[in-house]
C-alpha cells in the first residue's frame, strides 16, 4: 500500500480577514488558539492513519493559506497551480509555487484570464476528473487542464452559493463512491454524478452545514468535522472506518477537514494513483 502524503499549512495567521463567501463575517471573526488546537487534532488523526503529513510555513497577511486543497491540482509529478478568482487568495500562488517547486514538482500554470481553485473544484473519481464551476472555478480552466492531463472531465455547475467550492458538496472516497449533497447542483448535475458515480452516499441537509462532505479518505478510514453522525453510519454501512474531530473554527471561513490538506500522492479515489 502506497503512503500516503498530505500537505498542509498550519493556522499561525489564520483569521476572517476579508468576506469571500457566504460563511465568513468579519464581525464574528474566529479564535485563533482554538483554531491552533483543532488543526493539530485533525493532523494527529491523520498521522495515526500512516499518512506523512508534510507542513507549509504559515505567512502573515494570507489568513486562507491554511486551505492547502486550493492551491492546485495534483497529477503525478504535476502541480497545476490555482488561478484564485479574489485577489485575496491569488497573493498565495507565489507562496505554493514555491512550496511545490522546491519539492520536487513541475510547476504548471493555468491559460491567462481564467480561474481554477485546485483540488476545492476539481477531483478525481475513477477516470473521471469531476469538475465544479461558476462560483469559483471556470469551466474552460478544467477543460483546458482536462485536455493537458489527459482524462475526461464532467463539469458541475454549483449552484448555491453556500456550497461554492466542488469539495463543499462532493467528496470522491473510492474510485466508485463518492459522499454528495445532491441540493447543491441543478439537475443536470445531479444526473451525472448518478450516472458516473455507482454508490453514492447523501448527505443530509444539517450534516451537509456541518461540512459532512469536506471529508479526507485515508485507505478505507474517511476524517470529517464532528457532529455528522448520520453520515457516519452510512459510510460504516459500507464498510469504512470513521473518524471526527471539530473544526468550527474552520467552518467559519468556509472550510473543514478537506480543504485543510492537499493528497500530494493523488487521491483514494483518482484510479492515476493507484
Ligand atoms: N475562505 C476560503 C475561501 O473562500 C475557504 C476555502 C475553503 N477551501 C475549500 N477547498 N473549500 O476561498
Amino acid at each position: 500500500m502506497r503512503q500516503p502524503r498530505i500537505l498542509m499549512c498550519p493556522p499561525d495567521y489564520y483569521g476572517i480577514e476579508y468576506e469571500i463567501n457566504p460563511w465568513m463575517s468579519r464581525s464574528r471573526g474566529s479564535d485563533r488558539p482554538t483554531a491552533a488546537t483543532q488543526w493539530e487534532g485533525l493532523v494527529a488523526i491523520l498521522r495515526e492513519l500512516g499518512a506523512v503529513v508534510e507542513l507549509m510555513t504559515a505567512r502573515q497577511g494570507l489568513p486562507d493559506l491554511v486551505f492547502t486543497a486550493n492551491a492546485g491540482l495534483m497529477f503525478r509529478d504535476r502541480f497545476y497551480s490555482s488561478s484564485f478568482r479574489h485577489e485575496e487568495r491569488a497573493r498565495e500562488s507565489p507562496v505554493f509555487d514555491e512550496w511545490f517547486a522546491a519539492h520536487g514538482f513541475s510547476v504548471h500554470h493555468m491559460p491567462e484570464g481564467t480561474f481554477h481553485e485546485g483540488a476545492g473544484d476539481a477531483l478525481f473519481c475513477g477516470d473521471a476528473l469531476f469538475a465544479g464551476y461558476r462560483i469559483r472555478s471556470d469551466v474552460y480552466a478544467h477543460q483546458w487542464l482536462a485536455r493537458e492531463i489527459g482524462v475526461r472531465v464532467l463539469p458541475l455547475e454549483l449552484i448555491d452559493p453556500y456550497y461554492y467550492h466542488l469539495d463543499t458538496c462532493f467528496c470522491p472516497v473510492a474510485p466508485d463512491t463518492a459522499i454528495w449533497f445532491p441540493p447543491a447542483f441543478d439537475a443536470y448535475g445531479q444526473k451525472v454524478i448518478r450516472t458516473h458515480v455507482p454508490k453514492l452516499i447523501a448527505c443530509e441537509p444539517d450534516e451537509a452545514k456541518r461540512f459532512g462532505c469536506n471529508a479526507v479518505a485515508v485507505g478505507k478510514t474517511v476524517v470529517t468535522n464532528s457532529g455528522c453522525p448520520r453520515l457516519a453510519e452510512s459510510l460504516e454501512k459500507l464498510g469504512y472506518a470513521t473518524r471526527n474531530t471539530p473544526l468550527d473554527e474552520f467552518l467559519k471561513a468556509g472550510g473543514s477537514a478537506k480543504c485543510l490538506t492537499l493528497r500530494l500522492d493523488g487521491e483514494e479515489a483518482a484510479n492515476w494513483a493507484k
